[in-house]
């Protein structure tokens, strides 16, 4: 299939359109990661998302628009509770998961009667769909079992010539996916953490919350059954004090391994024999986070066997990190 780069979507709609008109799918860079569009109303181009990416089928999309506008035809009820999130976060990292009304395609909620919504904040994904006129079904842009797409070139090295459209944008602000809250449970549940942070929700909403590892009887975000992929290496979290991990560290043969942590961690690291990468200062998690899945794109590149960090700070998007730290890793070690 023939792939056409673009970085203006309004100027270059026509294309957009031609692609869309053709079944076509676009790879489009949101402020989380990257994703890969279809029509709402093509089920042609849905499929092809799913035999594209190697995806479960009964993983659900998330519906991305630009415009509260869209909402409507989409969903059959809008609470009080979601108006107060939509004010408060949209444009923005949050899904909502409403009832969903029946001009959307099972195909994209796999057969599920809710469908999960979101408005993204970056301009290049609100114009994407701006101009292809209707709202977008997207997944992350990485094909299913590698890290989510947070750099053109991991997109474009992924879906080269099996995509359509690639619109070229430059590295998400926050570098991991949204956080993901369901509305129709009694309670509103948290099925998976990402920027927008529970105790942020409970201000807005005024109540408490609960996360889906906590809510008992409700129904999880259907992809957090699956491992969120997996990394060619073994990934090792170290749960000890930056000494403990020297001294671990120094007992291992394993002179192939590298280490992957904050800038202050692997400093206190210098001396060791083994390679490290900073992802960012230990009190700035935001900085950290949008470094963590491109490199772990690059020790995939690498072919590095053995990828061992630390524990990181759980507050803000650190509840986010640490979950996908912990589903990329095959063992805690506790020191
Ligand atoms: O930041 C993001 O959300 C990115 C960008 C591209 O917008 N998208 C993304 O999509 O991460 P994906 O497909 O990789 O993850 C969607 C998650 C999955 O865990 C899926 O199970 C859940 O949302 N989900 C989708 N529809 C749902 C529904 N109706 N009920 C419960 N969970 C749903
Ligand atoms: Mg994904």
């Amino acid at each position: 299939m023939k792939s056409v780069i673009i970085t203006n979507p309004i100027s270059q709609s026509t294309l957009i359109r031609k692609a869309l008109d053709n079944h076509g799918l676009i790879v489009f860079p949101t402020e989380t990661v990257y994703g890969i569009g279809a029509s709402i109303f093509d089920p042609i181009a849905i499929q092809s998302i799913f035999t594209t990416k190697g995806r479960p089928q009964d993983n659900p999309l998330i519906v991305h628009i630009a415009e509260q506008s869209q909402l409507e035809g989409l969903v059959t009820d809008v609470s009080p509770l979601a108006k107060k999130l939509m004010a408060a976060f949209w444009p923005g990292p949050l899904t909502i998961v409403l009832p969903k009304s029946l001009s959307v395609p099972s195909l994209i909620t796999a057969n599920l009667d809710t469908v999960a919504v979101r408005m993204p904040k970056d301009p290049l994904a609100r114009d994407v769909i701006r101009a292809a006129g209707v709202p977008l079904c997207a997944p992350s842009a990485n094909l299913s079992g590698k890290p989510s797409g947070t750099d053109f070139k991991s997109v474009y090295e992924d879906f080269f010539g099996k995509v359509s459209i690639f619109v070229e944008g430059g590295i998400p602000e926050f570098g991991i996916e949204s956080t993901v809250i369901d509305l129709t449970s009694q309670i509103p549940t948290i099925l998976r953490p990402g920027a927008i942070s529970a105790e942020e929700i409970e201000t807005v909403l005024g109540m408490v919350i609960v996360s889906s590892s906590q809510a008992e009887n409700t129904p999880k975000a259907p992809g957090m059954k699956y491992q969120h992929y997996k990394p060619y290496g073994d990934v090792i979290i170290l749960d000890g004090t930056t000494p403990k991990i020297i001294e671990f560290l120094q007992s291992i043969p394993d002179q192939e391994a590298v280490f992957m942590g904050a800038n202050e961690v692997c400093g206190d690291l210098f001396d060791l024999p083994l390679n490290t990468f900073a992802l960012g200062p230990k009190d700035h998690v935001e900085v950290i986070a949008r470094a963590l899945y491109r490199t772990l794109r690059t020790l995939d590149n690498l072919k590095v066997k053995t990828i061992y960090t630390h524990t990181f700070s759980k507050k803000g998007i650190g509840t986010a990190l640490m979950n996908r730290l912990e589903k990329a890793a095959s063992q805690t070690i506790s020191l």
